[in-house]
């Protein structure tokens, strides 16, 4: 359109301009479906603004029309483009019944963590392989044979007793049972390594036994051996009282006292000063010859150590936790406090 017939036509065109401005800022403010098709009628019906602009046009010089027409046609197709823009932005927006309500505001999504248990059971593990001791695992199954035998306690021997054990019972398998500490993988290590070894073996273990307050049908060791030319008690002593600094602290205090365990010889149990009292939280010693000589060890060159905690007690001590069986019963204003 030549700039000059423009200028010419300012009257006419701006009534196009007029309807322009009023057609957007009322599709911008109508906020419904309803008011968009009221805005449609208004503006684009048969009986509309803009069709009334262009009807009219019968009454304007031939030149003119022909200007205000192009400019009116224009006009419809802008409307109509930015009319159905605003229809499916409305669509879009809107909730379907029987959905969600996504203009509500959001729930905190709750995060999960680490098991108590876990959490103590990993810092120990870090503590000995930091002093250059592997984790290894082994199964919960275990057979007779390692939980016992292997470990200088043969079926007669009264410290059986010690151990209450629950059987897999089953006529063709009698001699499988939920291994009842984690000792039976100083026999596993020892049959399929050579020394020197070092290893701490965290993992689960049952005891057929009542439940109270410090005791628990289920709950975890981490048991520790190590084997080698040389390895005396005080390789036991140095190497358990350095854990005890990393556990509890640089000033902790240890005690040690003769205990009795078939599978080491001399046995001892280890407590620390807690609170003005003795707490005992492992057992230890030097490992049994017998239990050497039965994973193919020559008990004349090797000597080692072994010991075995019980980390949920650890962390009672620390957490000063009255019942071990809150760390099993799965209740979260239990678990959400570590
Ligand atoms: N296995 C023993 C228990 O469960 C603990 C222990 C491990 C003692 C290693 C000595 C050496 O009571």
């Amino acid at each position: 359109m030549p700039e000059s017939r423009e200028t010419q036509d300012t009257q006419t065109s701006e009534t196009v301009e007029e309807l322009k401005l009023a057609a957007v800022a009322a599709l911008d403010s109508a906020e419904s479906e309803e008011q968009l098709e009221i805005w449609r009628v208004d503006f684009m019906g048969r009986k509309g603004r803009l069709t009334g602009l262009l009807r009219g046009l019968g009454g304007l010089e031939i030149d003119e029309r022909k200007i205000v027409g192009a400019a009116a046609n224009r006009l419809r197709g802008e409307l109509e483009v930015l009319f159905e823009g605003r229809v499916s932005q409305s669509r879009s927006t809107q909730t379907p019944v029987g959905s969600i309500d996504i203009t509500l505001p959001g729930r905190k999504p709750s995060l999960g963590g680490l098991h108590p248990s876990t959490q103590v059971v990993r810092e120990i593990t870090q503590a000995f392989n930091e002093m250059g001791f592997q984790t290894v695992e082994g199964p919960e199954v275990e057979l007779e044979k390692y939980n016992f035998d292997m470990l200088n306690i043969p079926a007669s021997h009264p410290a059986r007793d010690m151990f209450d054990t629950f059987w897999v019972d089953s006529d063709t398998h009698d001699d499988i049972l939920l291994r009842t500490h984690t000792s039976p993988m100083q026999a596993r290590v020892m049959e399929s390594n050579d020394p020197p070894i070092r290893v701490v073996v965290p993992g689960k273990c049952y005891r057929y036994e009542s439940t109270d307050a410090t005791h628990e049908w289920q709950f975890n060791q981490i048991e520790g051996l190590a084997v080698d030319e040389g390895i005396t008690f005080a390789d036991l002593k140095g190497t358990l009282y350095e854990f005890a600094r990393r556990i509890f602290g640089p000033s902790q205090k240890v005690r040690f006292r003769c205990d009795y365990f078939p599978f080491v010889e001399p046995g001892v149990d280890m407590s620390i000063e807690w609170k003005g009292d003795w707490l005992e939280i492992m057992g230890a010693g030097m490992v049994h010859p017998k239990v050497l000589e039965n994973a193919g060890y020559d008990s004349t060159k090797y000597t080692g150590f072994a010991f075995g905690m019980g980390p949920e007690r650890i962390s009672m001590l620390r957490n000063e936790i009255a019942d071990i069986r809150h760390f099993f019963a799965n209740d979260l204003r239990f678990l959400t406090q570590f």
